[in-house]
């Protein structure tokens, strides 16, 4: 079958923004880049057991919600995959991919009480990581070519602020005359791997450079300090693994800071290097607001913040309840989370290193925050959970279809889903961020 070409109407568009269809065998068609009613060409390149995998051969009669993209790589690179619609259709799709999850997986029955499109549709996003190739005269610096490790060298990309397209064209300017040699994935051969760029909401910039060995050579040390005169910091890290991680075990500031200073709910929160931060400034504000209205946390409350990051949810919860207990494996987040409480006047908040599903087991609290990352909860953290019988849980989530799971198993333990809302945290992608509360039944 791959290789043939159908005549196809796009029936809708699935989690992960695939549109579905069928073939005339009864299989189901994912076609990527198509939109509901449209009657496509489409070319099949993929076939499995239950499902073929199509392109857009030709558009046979689009949908009205088609627009134009914006960005060149669009289609090529593995990034964005809701370039080609409208934003408010944008929405309402991921609102149907949530419905859709919400009946059929979840099985329950709540619709959304507030959903929060992102104001900034392009340039919301203050962290990006590129991968780094060989390449003459200059090396590729950018995204990967979508569903490969090969990759494409970028000189747009409009989810980011322009200030980062300037900063990864000085970055190739640089390596291109340092001799700096670049990572070959397939040899594990060649040095600079990934360059990331982080922004804070007030637009301090801080890069990060990923090298295979523990040097960099002296010509860029040379010529990041002469086209860098405006950043918080520069940084390098050393990954000596193969693999897809990206980065290793060690950090070392290159010059300026090795880190980033965020405002956020109120609160000065510094966010090193290698500690996690929600990549969209203004949607993080609103997680923070929605977990506080959702849990009206009281003077006696005992609130436990698993996945606590540096602290910008449970240091928020801090100045209203009688004390926070938060989690958090990656060592650089404690120490942050740790140096946060104390610049913020806090000293209600207890942090514990460490992985959630053993450290819950030695805490009390009344109620918990959990924002774990893709992956969801496991099920040692589900069940130190239930055997701490906190009244309130407020799950907020990166990913619909791991969060229905969690909280089917937490129905089955006797807790109901009281209020959800939703948050369009990245705009042109089909991600979404639940925050939801749910209470002992
Ligand atoms: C989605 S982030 C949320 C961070 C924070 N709540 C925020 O919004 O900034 C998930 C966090 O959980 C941490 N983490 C991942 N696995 C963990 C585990 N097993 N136990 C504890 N923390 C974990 C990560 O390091 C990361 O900081």
């Amino acid at each position: 079958m791959v290789g043939q070409v159908f005549p196809v109407t796009i029936e809708k568009l699935v989690m992960g923004g695939d549109g579905l269809a069928h073939v005339p065998d009864g299989r189901v068609l994912f076609v990527p880049f198509s939109l509901p009613e449209e009657r496509l060409k489409v070319r099949i390149v993929q076939q499995k057991k239950d499902y073929v995998v199509g392109t857009v051969e030709d558009i046979l009669e689009p949908s009205p919600n088609r627009v134009q993209p914006h960005c060149p790589h669009y289609g090529v690179c593995g990034g964005c995959s809701l370039q080609h619609v409208s934003y408010e259709c944008e929405i309402g799709l991921k609102g149907a991919f949530l419905a859709e999850i919400l009946t059929r997986q979840a099985k329950v029955e709540i619709e959304p009480e507030a959903v929060y499109p992102c104001a900034q549709e392009w340039g919301y996003r203050t962290k990006s990581e590129h991968p780094v190739a060989p390449h003459e005269p200059a090396p590729f610096i950018g995204y990967y070519r979508r569903r490969t490790h090969k990759v494409i060298d970028i000189n747009q990309c409009p989810v980011l602020a322009p200030s980062s397209l300037e900063d990864i064209a000085k970055l190739r300017k640089i390596h291109g005359s340092s001799g700096e040699s670049c990572y070959n994935e397939r040899a594990g051969k060649g040095n600079l791997r990934h360059v990331i760029l982080r922004r804070s909401g007030q637009g301090k910039r801080l890069i990060g450079l990923v090298t295979r060995t523990g040097e960099l050579a002296g010509e860029t040390l040379k010529g990041l300090l002469e086209e860098f005169t405006d950043l918080a910091g520069i940084v390098h890290n050393v990954n000596t693994e193969p693999g897809n991680r990206i980065l290793g075990g060690r950090t070392e500031v290159v010059s300026g800071a090795g880190h980033l200073t965020e405002e956020i709910g109120g609160l000065k929160l510094r966010v090193s290097f290698t500690s996690f931060f929600q990549a969209n400034h203004a949607q993080a504000e609103r997680i923070v607001a929605l977990v506080a209205e959702f849990l009206q946390p009281e003077s006696g409350d005992v609130i436990c913040d698993a996945y606590a990051g540096v602290g910008m949810i449970g240091l928020g919860l801090a100045r209203d309840v009688k004390e926070v207990v938060a989690i958090e494996s990656a060592s650089s987040s404690v120490q942050d989370g740790i140096y946060n409480a104390e610049i913020n006047n806090l000293d209600n908040v207890r942090w514990i290193g460490g992985d959630a599903s053993a450290v819950l087991r030695e805490v009390e609290y009344n109620t918990i925050v959990l924002d774990p990352p893709r992956k969801g909860l496991t099920e040692g953290v589900i069940s130190a959970v239930v055997d701490a019988r906190p009244h309130r849980i407020c799950y907020v989530s990166c990913n619909p279809s791991t969060w229905a799971r969690d909280i089917t198993s937490l129905k089955g333990m006797g807790y109901g889903l009281k209020r959800l809302a939703w948050l369009d945290m990245f705009p042109k992608t089909a991600h979404m961020e639940l925050v939801s509360l749910l209470e002992i039944t």
